[in-house]
């Protein structure tokens, strides 16, 4: 369903064509905004976009909704632009609804923060950024360029991910690990072994991102042992941060965003 964006579009260049100054951007208003649309909308909400931001929207591998906060453009047609097409370059899909439906869904997302104030953890983001570099996360983690590769890229969690699921995976890193962070142990027949992750393979090789030598080819029949753990390489940091330095680390990453309205 890309006609209502097609046809903003036109009728932007074309008010552009005649109103010399100042531009005029149109607002396109949600057209399905009752009460009946907004349930019709949480409905589709719950079986389509729980699982990643969770059934009340608070967030879970997706964003937080209920803020009011929209990184990737708060306006309705920014909303319809987001859920129709997706986001590129990010987990968010892009979806089958027709128009009328995905309406519904903006009209649900948009009355999730009606009465928002957007919640900041509590916690101290800048002592969080000293103890990243302290307790080693930047041993591992690229954070605005710094750090390491043996984990994701965090410079833009606190966009990506709720609050409540980067404080459990602080602690408890080894739930839900993504299949790109499971560790492959490989014992050679010269009595090399090699662990790192699996970045690519084929029939005859693995190529593996091992933790000491870097990207490493391995033939397969040079191969004597081969095992899979799915596993965090992450320590879990339970009982090793106090109450206070958990909260100053997760109000940094939550700090870590998008700017509001648009890309990096
Ligand atoms: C597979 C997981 C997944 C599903 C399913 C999903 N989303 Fe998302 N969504 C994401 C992620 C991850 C982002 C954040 C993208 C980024 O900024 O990196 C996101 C971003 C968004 C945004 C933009 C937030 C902003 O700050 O601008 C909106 C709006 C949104 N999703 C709504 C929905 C709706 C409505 C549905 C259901 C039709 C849905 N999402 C389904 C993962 C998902
Ligand atoms: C030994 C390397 C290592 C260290 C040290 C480490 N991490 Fe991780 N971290 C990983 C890996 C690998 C993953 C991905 C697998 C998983 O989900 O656990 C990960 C996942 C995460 C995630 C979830 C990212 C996502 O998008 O799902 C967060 C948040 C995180 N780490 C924060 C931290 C913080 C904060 C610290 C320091 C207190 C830290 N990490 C220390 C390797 C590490």
């Amino acid at each position: 369903m890309r006609t209502v964006l097609a046809l903003s579009l036109s009728s932007f260049l074309s008010l552009c064509a005649f109103a010399q100054s100042p531009p005029v951007v149109p607002e396109e208003k949600n057209p399905h905004n009752t009460a009946a649309d907004r349930a019709a909308g949480a409905k589709m909400f719950r079986s389509h976009c729980g699982p990643c931001h969770g059934t009340r929207a608070t967030g879970g591998t997706g964003p937080d909704l209920t803020t009011g906060i929209f990184y990737h453009g708060g306006t309705d047609a920014d909303l319809y632009r987001n859920i129709s097409n997706g986001i590129a370059g990010t987990a968010m899909p892009d979806v089958f609804f027709d128009g009328t439906q995905v309406w519904q869904l903006v009209a649900y997302v948009r009355s999730l923060s009606e009465r928002a104030t957007p919640a900041t953890p509590p916690g101290d983001a800048s002592h969080g950024e000293q103890l990243a570099r302290a307790k080693g996360c930047t041993g591992c983690h690229l954070i605005r360029g710094e750090g390491g590769a043996k984990g994701p890229d965090l410079s833009l969690i606190g966009s990506q991910r709720s609050v409540e699921y980067l404080r459990d995976s602080i602690l408890n890193p080894d739930d839900k690990v993504a299949k790109e962070y499971w560790v492959a142990k490989v014992l050679a027949k010269d009595g090399k072994s090699y662990t790192g992750f699996v970045m690519n393979q084929d029939t005859y090789t693995v190529q593996i991102l091992d933790f000491s030598r870097g990207l490493t080819s391995i033939s397969r029949s040079d191969f004597k042992d081969f095992g899979i753990d799915r596993g965090s390489v992450m320590p879990s940091y339970k009982g090793k941060l106090s109450d206070s330095e958990l909260n100053d680390i997760v109000a940094y990453l939550a700090s870590l965003k998008r700017r509001k309205g648009g890309s990096e």
